[in-house]
C-alpha cells in the first residue's frame, strides 16, 4: 500500500507513526510534513490545498490511499476533486467530500443538521446583515454570557463569548460587517452551555462507525485555563468522567444519529468525525463538529488504537468498516505540548531542539519542527507533543512530564497542569 498523508502537525506525525507500524505499508509520503514525519516517512514539499500538484504526485507515484489530516483541503473539496478525475477511479480517500466537510465549514449548516436529526445542541439563531435587528432582539432573550460564532472557518478564532449584552450587540454588528472576513458574513448566536467540555472521536465509512475514544484538550495558554486560546496545550484520553453511562448517551444520542443523519441526507461521509461536546451533569450536547482528527487529541487517541491503522483507514475509505476487528488500549494516554516562547502571540523560529535521545518511555510527536543542517529546529508555535501511557492518568502524566524535562529549546514553554482538573475523577 502506497499512502500519501496531507498535513504537517503533531496530528500528522501521530497518524504517520501509527501507519508505519502496519505490515501493509509499502511507502508513506507526507505533504508537506515536518521533521518528525521526515524521520519515519518521506516528506514532499506540496501545500495541502494545491490539488493539481497533489494529483500529479499521486499519479506519478501510484498512490493507493490518500489520508487527509487538516480541514482546509476537505472544506475546499479535495475528495470531490479526485472523484471527478477519471485517472483516480482506484484511489481510496479517507476524508469526506465538500458535502460532509460543511459540517465543520459552516456552523449554520451544522446547527440545521442537528435540529433536523434531533441531536442535542444549544438553541440558536443564524443572523445575516439583512436580519441583524432580529439577531439583536434574540440576544436580549438570552442570559449572559452570549456566544457569537462566525459561520465559516476562521482559524479557530471565530467564536466570541461575551458577558455584556451591549458589547455582544456591538460585536454582532462588527462580525457581520466583516470582522472575520467572509467567515462572519453569517453569524450563529447560541445559548451558552454550562458544564465540562469533552471531545469524542469516531471514524465512519458512511454506513457504520467505530468510536476511537474520548479526549479532553487544554486550549488556553496559561495554567488554570487562563490567557489566550491556542491550538491546544495538552490532552488526555480517555476522559475519566466519561463513564459507561455517559458514553452510551453520547453514542445513542449523538454519534449514531449523526452517522444516520448523514446517510439520510445523502452525504457519503468517509473519514473522521470529531464531536466537541459539553457534559452538563451527565447530559451531553454538541458544541461543534469537526470532520478531521484534533491536534493534540490525535497524539493521545491514535496511540490507544490497537487495530492496524491501514486496515482501519482502508475499510473506512471503501465502506467496509463493519468487517474490521476494532480494539483500543484501555490505558490512559496523556500528552504535553511544548510551545515556543510568546506563542500564541509572536514567537521565534529556528531554535535548536535537544534531548530527543534522552527521552525514555514516551512518544515524541513533532509539530512545528524542521531539519536544518542535521539539527532539528523550531518551526512553529506548537513544537512538540510528548505522549505517554499509564494504567492511571497520574502515571501517564508523570511519565510525560519526566520526558518533557529532557527536551530543551530556547524559551520553551508548556503547561504544568495538564490533567490536574481530572485527577479527582476515577474511571
Ligand atoms: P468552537 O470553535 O465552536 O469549538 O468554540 C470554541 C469554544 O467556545 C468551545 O471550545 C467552547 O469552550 C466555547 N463554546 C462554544 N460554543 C459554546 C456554547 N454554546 N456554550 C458554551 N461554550 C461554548
Ligand atoms: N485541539 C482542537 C482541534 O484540533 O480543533
Amino acid at each position: 500500500m502506497k499512502i500519501l498523508l496531507l498535513g504537517s502537525g503533531g496530528r500528522e506525525h501521530a497518524l504517520a507513526w501509527k501507519m508505519i507500524q502496519s505490515p501493509k505499508l509499502e511507502k508513506l509520503y507526507v505533504a508537506p510534513g515536518n521533521a518528525g514525519t521526515a524521520s519515519i516517512a518521506e516528506n514532499v514539499n506540496i501545500a495541502v490545498t494545491d490539488f493539481n500538484t497533489i494529483a500529479d504526485f499521486i499519479a506519478e507515484k501510484g498512490i493507493n490511499l490518500l489520508v487527509v489530516g487538516p480541514e482546509d483541503p476537505l472544506v475546499e473539496g479535495v475528495r470531490d476533486f479526485f472523484i471527478a478525475d477519471a485517472r483516480f477511479q482506484d484511489l481510496m480517500i479517507l476524508g469526506p467530500g465538500k458535502d460532509g466537510a460543511i459540517l465543520e465549514g459552516s456552523k449554520d449548516f451544522a446547527k440545521q443538521f442537528m435540529v433536523r436529526h434531533g441531536i442535542p445542541t444549544a438553541g440558536y439563531m443564524t443572523v445575516t446583515p439583512e436580519n441583524i435587528e432580529k439577531g439583536q432582539g434574540y440576544l436580549t432573550t438570552l442570559k449572559a454570557p452570549y456566544v457569537l460564532k462566525a459561520d465559516g472557518l476562521a482559524a479557530g478564532k471565530g467564536v466570541l463569548i461575551i458577558d455584556d449584552l451591549q458589547e455582544a450587540q456591538r460585536e454582532l454588528k462588527e462580525m457581520l460587517e466583516g470582522k472575520f472576513g467572509t467567515a462572519s458574513s453569517r453569524v450563529v448566536i447560541e445559548e451558552f452551555l454550562r458544564g465540562i467540555e469533552i471531545s469524542v472521536f469516531a471514524i465512519t465509512d458512511g454506513k457504520t462507525y467505530k468510536i476511537l475514544g474520548s479526549a479532553k484538550d487544554y486550549k488556553r495558554i496559561g495554567e488554570g485555563d487562563m490567557g489566550l486560546n491556542t491550538g491546544g496545550m495538552g490532552a488526555i484520553s480517555p476522559v475519566p468522567f466519561a463513564d459507561e453511562v455517559f458514553n452510551k448517551k453520547v453514542e445513542e444520542r449523538i454519534v449514531r444519529p449523526t452517522v444516520e443523519g448523514l446517510k439520510k441526507d445523502g452525504i457519503d461521509f468517509r473519514g473522521f468525525l470529531f464531536f466537541g461536546l459539553m457534559n452538563d451533569g451527565g447530559e451531553p450536547s454538541v458544541i461543534e463538529y469537526n470532520v478531521r482528527m484534533g491536534d493534540p487529541e490525535t497524539e493521545v487517541v491514535i496511540p490507544r488504537l490497537k487495530t492496524d491503522a491501514i486496515d482501519l483507514f482502508v475499510a473506512a475509505a471503501t465502506g467496509e468498516l463493519a468487517n474490521v476487528e476494532f480494539e483500543l488500549d484501555n490505558r490512559y494516554c496523556a500528552t504535553v505540548m511544548l510551545v515556543a516562547g510568546g506563542y500564541p502571540g509572536d514567537y521565534k523560529k529556528g531554535d535548536v531542539i535537544t534531548g530527543f535521545d534522552q527521552v525514555e518511555n514516551s512518544i515524541v510527536f513533532q509539530a512545528g519542527t524542521k531539519e536544518v543542517d542535521g539539527e532539528i529546529v523550531t518551526n512553529g508555535g506548537r513544537v512538540i507533543a510528548v505522549s505517554s501511557f499509564g494504567e492511571q492518568m497520574e502515571e501517564a502524566l508523570t511519565c510525560s512530564y519526566v520526558s518533557v524535562g529532557k527536551l530543551c529549546f530556547k524559551d520553551m514553554n508548556y503547561r504544568k497542569d495538564i490533567g490536574q482538573d481530572l485527577l479527582n475523577f476515577k474511571k
